[in-house]
């Protein structure tokens, strides 16, 4: 079985993304929610109706992301004060030294899907394996 016959058998598996459903319902407009999805923890945050999401741990010091303050496309870690832009997980600012030493986070994409959070992951070898594309089926049987 191709990944295209697999993408056609799991709807959610579309392009290179795959399009995961969480429990967690959408946050209010003007608010954050933490979302753990396969090993990913993320700090999703409704800003005036769009969503974004950013790896939850700042990687200064492990704050949770989501208890900062999302503004003017970044946020701001309440910790120590470095910030990121919430499109693309680049240090967008916050004190000389720090800002300079920091790492950036991952982004990503999360959209609402009957008002819970999806987020858009690229394809792990667990989902989209050439000898067993569809989890669940024997090899066998995808062949
Ligand atoms: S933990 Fe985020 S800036 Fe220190």
């Amino acid at each position: 079985m191709t990944t295209e016959q697999a993408a056609s058998v799991l709807p959610h598996l579309t392009g290179s993304f795959r399009s995961v459903r969480t429990a967690t319902p959408v946050p209010a407009p003007g608010s954050s929610a933490h979302v753990e999805v396969e090993g990913h923890a993320i700090a999703v945050f409704n800003v005036g109706g769009n969503l974004y999401g950013i790896d939850s741990a700042c990687p200064h010091r492990g704050c949770p992301l989501e208890k900062g303050r999302a503004e003017s496309g970044q946020v701001v870690c309440p910790w120590h004060r470095l910030s990121f832009d919430l499109t693309t997980g680049a240090v967008a600012g916050g004190p000389g030294l720090l800002r300079r030493m920091s790492k950036p986070v991952t982004a990503y994409r999360v959209e609402s899907a009957d008002g819970f959070v999806t987020v858009l992951l690229p394809p792990s070898p667990r989902t989209v394996d050439s000898r067993n594309p569809v989890p669940g089926l024997t090899p066998a049987l995808a062949a």
